[in-house]
């Protein structure tokens, strides 16, 4: 059945996965049937991944912009979703398939947050861009080359303003590059590509009357999945900062224990040094301050090790060990082959951690 599965995603992705400019329309209801997933890149990376919505899947398009500055912890993030509630059981309950999520904190941690629910969504993927708008939450986006623009005027949620990304690093997919015939798979049926690893961000939002300005380091990626993931996962870090002239993105996925699936990407002034899926390609390991991350960068440069420190919960679930989504400060270096430390560099990071099963 996977063979299957994978045969029709390559059918499906020759057959009408074309370059240029494609519109989708996604209804608010909740389809019958299979859904097909691509798992396999050709083209326009951040289109939609799903051929239907249907109860046990998901494709979500998600946005965060952490401030730069150590001693500010704003952040921003906002996620449009085409899932049912099932299929991802983190949300607060809803009818239909399109949610949207805006959570921001202020300047002293303060966490606000608010969900909404679209009538219709339309998604126009652009070769490897995508704008989208999920009709009746007053959330749109809009993305081309030169960088990516999130619009809200939503009097409901009582947000309006706009966020900005520009990107200092290239986009790349689970394992590599961005590239025909690379896979989207970071672990068994979860797709991911990464539009947007770091980028320059520039924040103005206001909340109920009260203005949230900030420029920071900002992020976009989606991910989908075609069956019910989150019943296998025992644990999942996933993160990203910008750190001296280092961008860095980490995933590590423990399925029930047996299983891990990790990615790295680490880009320096804008150029791809590593992106890899190989199981020792990335180590996780917690500390009393957060994680300590190390990146394999090959066995000429050695391995980028960087220190995570948790800085406050974004979630608003201080108590909640099994979710959490946190504004850091990392220190990063590179340690060569023959155990020389480079240059210690500083920056900030947005992360997260699922803890599930055991
Ligand atoms: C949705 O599609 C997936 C992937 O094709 C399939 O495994 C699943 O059974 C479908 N779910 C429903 C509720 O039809
Ligand atoms: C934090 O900042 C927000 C926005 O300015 C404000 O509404 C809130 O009262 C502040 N909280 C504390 C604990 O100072
Ligand atoms: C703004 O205020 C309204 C009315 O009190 C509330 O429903 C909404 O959740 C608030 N928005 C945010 C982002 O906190
Ligand atoms: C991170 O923040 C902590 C707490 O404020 C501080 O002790 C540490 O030096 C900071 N580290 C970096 C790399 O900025």
């Amino acid at each position: 059945m996977a063979f299957l599965s994978i045969l029709s995603t390559i059918l499906l992705a020759t057959a009408s996965f074309s370059q240029g400019r494609q519109v989708f329309h996604v209804p608010s209801t909740i389809q019958n049937g299979a859904s097909i997933a691509q798992f396999e890149y050709s083209s326009q990376l951040d289109a939609p991944k799903l051929s239907t919505v249907n109860g046990s899947v998901f494709d979500w398009w998600y946005f965060d912009v952490v401030s730069a500055d150590p001693d500010n912890l704003a952040t921003a993030v906002v996620i449009l979703y085409t899932t049912s509630h099932d299929a991802f059981p983190f949300l607060d309950p809803f009818d239909g398939a399109l949610p949207a999520q805006i959570v921001v904190t202020f300047p002293n941690g303060t966490l606000v947050s608010t969900q909404l629910l679209a009538d219709s969504a339309t998604i126009i993927a652009e070769d490897d861009y995508s704008s989208g708008e999920w009709d009746g939450t007053g959330i749109k986006w809009s993305g081309q080359s030169s960088g990516y623009t999130v619009t809200i005027d939503s009097p409901i949620a009582g947000v309006k303003g706009s966020i900005t990304f520009q990107p200092v690093a290239p986009a790349h997919l689970p394992c590599g590059s961005v590239q025909a015939g690379e896979t989207l798979e970071v672990a068994p049926h979860l797709g991911w590509s990464n539009a947007i690893p770091d980028s320059k961000a520039s924040v103005n939002l206001v909340i109920n009357g009260t203005s949230l300005a900030f420029e920071g380091i900002g992020y976009h990626d989606k991910n989908w999945i075609d069956e019910p993931f989150f019943a296998h996962v025992a644990s999942w870090y996933w993160g990203h900062a910008h750190v001296g002239p280092y961008s860095l993105v980490w995933g590590l996925i423990d399925l029930t224990g047996k299983e891990e699936f990790g990615s790295a990407y680490v880009a320096q002034d804008g150029k791809i040094i590593t992106a890899a899926c190989a199981a020792d390609s990335i180590s996780v390991r917690s500390t009393r301050a957060g994680y300590h991350i190390s990146f394999d960068l090959g066995s000429e440069k050695g391995r980028m090790e960087a220190d995570v420190h948790i800085l406050g919960n974004l979630a608003g679930l201080d108590d909640d060990p099994v979710y959490g989504r946190f504004i850091a400060n990392v220190s990063a270096r590179i340690a060569s082959p023959s155990g020389v430390s480079g240059e210690e560099f500083q920056g900030m990071a947005l992360c997260e951690q699922f803890k599930l099963t055991n």
